[in-house]
């Protein structure tokens, strides 16, 4: 049951549920977008599955235990970013802000900035809203000060925040690299989204995972545990889950490596043999060796996402890295 606060905040939800509040009808809507969605990519010419269904509540597991790879550098060179400069990451995005996480998951990241950037409202926001509701469960309980409201929305095609997410003081939080996951035009057109979304007082704290050598980036996404090729193998079984579909996991093959002429790792998943797979509402043959395109990671160098955010609209960001140049955390105001 929502709480009366949580419930005064935002009523209706006008768009996006709250994940303590989602209604029957929207998830329903959600469900057949999703469902046209898939049928639609894996009925390409190129067959291909957005990254966001890599995240059902296996997938979220999954992907946090890759965080803790060591071939995957990109998480712990963020948060050594993080801990090497809070105090200037801080005081450059200030203090009263409404904190809005966009990917939250776990919330782990938010929450080890509460302490020094003192946020005024927490906003965590991830299309895997049970996650979310455990994570944000716990969080209330550490930081009660903090007013938070979670919201279960997928906010990559657009971004519209309900009534009572603060408009003062937006400060956009894009941890991990994710912005990696879309194409350059989508990442700007993206930014431009969060940039109008803030008033001239935002702005904008996000993480970038830069061009490197190519054995650290092949090796970061086809580790060998397997842990990887499960997490992308896994979106299989979301598939028949959502699209009611007929996948045998074991007759696909995970495949990740980096296209250095597009500056992106690329993820597929190849099927073994010939095979025929069927989902409500239609089927696809899969030759030997054709593969399904799961999800793109690209990387930036300093300067190429400098002008991307430019593009979009920032003003001139402050950059943090590590010493080898691996990774950066970029804040940008709004203006
Ligand atoms: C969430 N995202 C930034 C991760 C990445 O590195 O692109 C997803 C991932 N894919 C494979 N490993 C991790």
């Amino acid at each position: 049951m929502p709480s009366l606060r949580k419930k005064r905040l935002i009523e209706p939800p006008p768009v996006a549920a709250s994940i303590d509040s989602r209604n029957g009808g929207a998830a329903a809507a959600q469900l057949a977008a999703q469902r046209r969605e898939l049928a639609a990519g894996l009925g390409a010419p190129c067959p291909h599955v957005s990254p966001k269904f890599l995240y059902d509540a296996l997938g979220s597991r999954l992907f946090e235990a890759i965080c803790e790879l060591p071939e995957y550098y990109p998480t712990r060179t963020e948060g050594a970013i993080f801990d090497a400069s809070l105090p200037a990451i801080a005081a450059a995005a200030g203090p009263g802000t409404t904190l809005i996480d966009l990917g939250a998951g776990n919330c782990a990241k938010a929450a080890r900035l509460f302490e020094l950037l003192r946020p005024l409202q927490y906003v965590p926001i991830d299309i895997s809203a049970d996650f979310l509701r455990d994570a944000l469960e716990r969080l209330r309980l550490r930081f009660p000060a903090i007013e938070m409201t979670g919201l279960g929305l997928d906010f990559s095609h657009e971004l519209r925040l309900p009534d009572g997410v603060r408009r003062a003081r937006r400060l956009f939080f894009y941890p991990g690299s994710s912005i990696g996951n879309f194409s350059p035009i989508e990442a700007t057109a993206f930014l431009r989204r969060l940039r109008a979304a803030c008033d001239a007082d935002g702005g904008l704290l996000i993480g970038v995972d830069l061009v490197k050598q190519h054995e650290v980036l092949n090796a970061a996404y086809d580790d060998a545990l397997g842990l990887t090729a499960a997490f992308n193998l896994n979106v299989l079984r979301h598939l028949n889950r959502l699209l009611e579909a007929d996948f045998d996991v074991r007759q696909w093959r995970h495949r990740g490596f980096f296209n250095a002429e597009l500056s992106r790792i690329e993820m597929h998943l190849e099927a073994r043999s010939a095979v025929t797979v069927r989902w409500a509402g239609g089927s696809r043959h899969f030759a030997e060796g054709e593969s399904i395109h799961t999800e793109n990671s690209y990387k930036y160098t300093i300067a190429a996402f400098v002008s991307m955010l430019k593009l979009a609209g920032f003003g001139q960001p402050r950059v943090w890295q590590d010493e080898a140049g691996w990774f950066a955390v970029v804040h940008a105001s709004a203006i």
